[in-house]
């Protein structure tokens, strides 16, 4: 039998360690990172310890492994109160990947690419909504394109009653589901109790039942509708079979379309919000991109601004120097594994971090410089750069949300100058199980076309 040996770390206790996950979480990974370097362990009594790799090559193990040797779904047990039973996020085994299997193909190649359309629409009638030189709440308009977007395209609802409806309860659902407190009964099991009508696991259950509602009404609409055209991924669902011929259930249905509601849309909407404010805080970042932006002429397609190289590479940017979510999803392992000559018994808790990882002075220099001429200069490995995760985890939403930050950004940036109220730098905050910028920054819009019209304030 091969004896387990861990890598070394601190013994501070779980409570304490997780009061700075969830209030301090960039200082509680950086504290860690300097006294430990890439790899260390969280022990915890239980004996189900913690492992944060980040080395290239301890990431290529992770992903590359047979995915027999992990459970992942387990970890994110924690959003079943949300996402139910049947999530691809909370899914293992051959149930998961025969989901992925059927949710991915929408979010990639043409299929995604039809949408482009839709993303530029919805993004000018957001920036109609701005007047000139008025504060605003920048996070709020970039949830606001992305929730539309996703309902659009996903639900493939049309504009009108429902989508308002919808919209408008899961805003207020993943704004509250997000505050200090309700992140914090994420991670604080005691909290996750029904103490009365007014507690906030009950006023959590009540928001979400009614988002149901509205889900399980909208499904029960489209079986008894025979429309064969509908190209949103709803209906591509609904008509999937498995493998054994069946379709998907009510629940399987309602459960997928709320993991793809929270996963796509609150972490895009996280990535643009830093996109704007890196603009703005570097002017000569801004420089470039609108001048790359000026050779598209006025009536660029989506597809060409999503080949564009600076663009991309802002994008790129952004999701490195502050990652959306922090650590790919917690793997335990199922059967005891070697990974960088540690040998990791059946129990022990895989973190992939992609902090860590997109820190690492050896792959990026001047790691908390915003540079996106590094992404111009050379290519990262899979394993080097990851804000999407990685393995038979990764994503499924990556091409869909690079296809969107670019097409929001190319439209807002090439109209509009966006700065922030308050210039002072910004460490990113909790929200709910991601990082984001804080919330509350304010920017203000200056138009820069002369055909644009902005309402000014009187
Ligand atoms: C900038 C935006 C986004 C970021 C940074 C992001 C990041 C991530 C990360 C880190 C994971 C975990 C991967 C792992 O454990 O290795 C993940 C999983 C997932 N993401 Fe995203 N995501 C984004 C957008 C989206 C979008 C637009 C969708 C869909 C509409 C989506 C749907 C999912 C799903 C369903 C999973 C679970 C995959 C599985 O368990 O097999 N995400 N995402």
């Amino acid at each position: 039998m091969t004896v387990a040996n861990l890598p070394s770390g601190p013994k501070t206790a779980q409570f304490l360690r997780l009061l700075k996950l969830v209030f301090r979480p960039i200082k509680y990974v950086e504290d860690y990172m300097k006294a430990y370097g890439d790899t260390f362990t969280l022990f915890n009594k239980s004996g189900n310890n913690l492992i944060y790799f980040s080395h290239p090559k301890a990431l290529e193990q992770v992903f590359t492994a047979d995915s027999s040797y992990f459970e992942a779904g387990r970890g994110n047990r924690i959003l079943r109160f949300l996402l139910g039973d049947n999530s691809l996020i909370i899914l293992d085994g051959d149930r998961h990947s025969s989901q992925r299997q059927l949710l991915a193909p929408p979010f990639h190649g043409d299929r995604m690419r039809a949408y482009g359309k839709i993303i530029r629409e919805i993004t000018e009638q957001v920036m109609n909504e701005w007047q000139v030189d008025k504060p605003f709440n920048i996070r709020s308009s970039m949830q606001e394109i992305s929730l539309h977007v996703i309902l659009r395209v996903v639900f493939g609802l049309d504009e009108g009653q429902r989508l308002e409806e919808l919209q408008q309860l899961i805003s207020s659902l993943m704004e509250f589901i997000n505050s200090p407190l309700m992140s914090s009964s994420l991670f604080f099991r005691f909290l996750q109790k029904d103490f009365g009508r007014w507690s906030l696991w009950s006023r959590v259950t009540r928001k979400i039942a009614k988002v149901d509602e509205l889900i399980y009404a909208l499904i029960a609409e489209r079986r008894t509708e025979n429309n064969q055209n509908r190209q949103d991924i709803l209906s591509l669902m609904m008509a999937a079979r498995y493998d054994d011929g069946q379709p998907m259930s009510d629940v399987e249905l309602r459960d997928e379309l709320m993991t793809l509601l929270v996963a796509g849309h609150e972490t895009t909407a996280s990535a643009l919000t830093w996109s704007f404010y890196w603009l703005d805080y570097l002017p000569e970042v801004r420089e470039k991109l609108l001048s790359e932006l000026n050779h598209l002429g006025n009536n660029w397609q989506p597809t060409d601004a999503a080949k564009l190289p600076y663009l991309t590479a802002v994008c790129q940017e952004t999701l490195r120097i502050y990652p959306i979510a922090m650590t790919s999803f917690p793997r335990t392992v199922k059967k005891p594994i070697e990974i960088m000559g540690y040998n990791l018994p059946t129990g022990t808790t895989i973190i992939p971090s992609i902090y860590i990882a997109h820190h690492r002075e050896e792959t990026y220099p001047q790691p908390k410089q915003f540079k996106p001429e590094r992404f111009l200069e050379r290519q990262f490995s899979p394993y080097e750069y990851l804000p999407f995760g990685g393995g038979n985890r990764r994503c499924i939403g990556l091409a869909f949300a690079m296809y969107e930050m670019k097409i929001v950004l190319a439209t807002i940036t090439s109209q509009i100058q966006l700065s922030l109220v308050d210039k002072r730098p910004l460490k990113p905050a909790r929200r709910g199980l991601t990082v984001a910028t804080p919330a509350g920054m304010k920017m203000v819009a200056k138009p820069i076309l002369k055909e644009v019209n902005m309402p000014v304030v009187v």
